[in-house]
Parts: structure tokens; C-alpha cells; sequence
């Protein structure tokens, strides 16, 4: 079973508050979108794979250590996932990035595909998506299966806001895939919205509601 990581850093919690209040317009609320996701970043490459070489400081030779290993794939679920990806290149500017256009249908909940661009390679990549909410799960679900369905194999999820019902759909579904996460809310209403939540996150970060 993957693992859940709640990243409760006391700066996260402390954006994350203006996130969900309502009052917070369009362009704060892109901003601390960024930041929270610059955050997120630090943690959820704790195991990147490091190599030693060789550097002259001002001062001497010495041995310091450089990332390796795997590439990197940022995989956004549209819209709401855009709003995630600058902070993440921010400190990680050398992935590369994948969008996956998913919206979730209001009647049945169930993602509908309409867009698909990934990296040519993202068999070789250690893939990240992105995704602000994490509700009925339907949407992860489904935008992990594709990258699986194209070569993806190493894949970890990246939500600021989870349901516990999202948490376990994706875990039975892709028991492989390690999620991570801001907070860990209550449950979701009679419209599959999380509570408290934030509301809608795709309108709130575009204003287009
Ligand atoms: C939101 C959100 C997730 C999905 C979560 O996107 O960004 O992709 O809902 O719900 P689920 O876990 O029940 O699938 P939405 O479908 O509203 O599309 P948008 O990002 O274009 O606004
Ligand atoms: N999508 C959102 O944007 N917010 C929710 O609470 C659930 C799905």
C-alpha cells in the first residue's frame, strides 16, 4: 500500500488558512497556491537519488553531492492542477511537464478526458501529479491509470486538500502510488465537494465563478 503523507509544516498550515477562506480573491489565492506547492516540493522529493562529484570551492577540492538518478515529470490534472506547477518548477526547473485534461462531470462525478500531452519519455521519469483536491478520487484515479496506461511506473500524488474517500479510492486503485497532501479533511457534502474545504479550486484560482 503506498503511503499518505500529511505535510503539516507550520508555514503550509498557516498558508493553507488563507487558501480555504473565502474572502481570499483570485490572486492571493494563485499566490499561496504557488507557495504551498513550492513547499510541497521540498518534501515530496525527500528521496531523490544523490551522486558525489568533484567541486574546487575557492578554497580547495572537495567531494559534494549532486541529484541523479531519474528525471522528473510534473503531471497537472487541468485546470486546477496548473495552478500548482510554478511553484513546483520553481525549485525543480529542470522537469519536465505533462498535462492531463480531466473535468468531472456535475451529473455522474466521472472524469471526463478531453486533453492528453506528456513528456515522450515518461517511462524514465519519476512522475509527479498535481492536483489541488482530492474528493471523490475519481479524477486521480483515472489521470494515474492514464499515465500507467502510456509507461508510466514510478508515480506519486500531490493534492493540497483530501477527502478520506479520495485517499482510499486511489490506494485501491494504485497501491503503488505514494500521496501526499496539506490537510486531510472530514468528508465530502451531498455535491462531492470536500468540507471545509475550499470550495471550488479550478474557479477560485481562474475567477471563474
Ligand atoms: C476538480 C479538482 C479535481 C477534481 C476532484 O476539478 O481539481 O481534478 O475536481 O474531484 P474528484 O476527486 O471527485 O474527481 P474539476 O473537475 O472541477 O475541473 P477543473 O479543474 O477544470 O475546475
Ligand atoms: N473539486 C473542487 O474543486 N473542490 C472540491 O471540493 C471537490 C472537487
Amino acid at each position: 500500500m503506498g503511503k499518505v503523507v500529511v505535510l503539516d509544516h507550520p508555514l503550509i498550515k498557516h498558508k493553507l488558512t488563507f487558501i480555504r477562506d473565502k474572502n481570499t480573491g483570485s490572486k492571493e489565492f494563485r499566490e499561496l497556491v504557488k507557495e504551498v506547492s513550492m513547499l510541497m516540493a521540498y518534501e515530496v522529493t525527500r528521496d531523490l537519488y544523490l551522486e558525489e562529484v568533484e567541486i574546487e570551492t575557492p578554497l580547495t577540492k572537495t567531494k559534494s553531492q549532486i541529484i541523479s538518478g531519474k528525471k522528473l515529470g510534473l503531471i497537472p490534472i487541468l485546470r486546477a492542477g496548473l495552478g500548482m506547477v510554478d511553484g513546483m518548477l520553481s525549485i525543480l526547473p529542470a522537469a519536465k511537464v505533462g498535462h492531463i485534461g480531466l473535468y468531472r462531470d456535475p451529473e455522474t462525478l466521472k472524469p471526463v478526458e478531453y486533453y492528453c500531452k506528456l513528456p515522450y519519455d515518461i517511462e524514465e521519469r519519476d512522475l509527479i501529479v498535481l492536483d489541488p483536491m482530492l474528493a471523490t478520487g475519481g479524477s486521480a484515479v483515472a489521470g494515474i491509470q492514464f499515465l500507467k496506461n502510456r509507461g508510466g511506473n514510478s508515480i506519486k500524488l500531490v493534492c493540497l486538500i483530501a477527502a478520506p474517500e479520495g485517499i482510499e479510492k486511489v490506494q485501491n486503485a494504485h497501491p503503488d502510488v505514494d500521496i501526499f497532501v496539506a490537510s486531510i479533511d472530514e468528508k465530502l457534502n451531498e455535491d462531492a465537494y470536500i468540507v471545509p474545504g475550499l470550495g471550488d479550486a479550478g474557479d477560485r484560482l481562474f475567477g471563474t465563478k
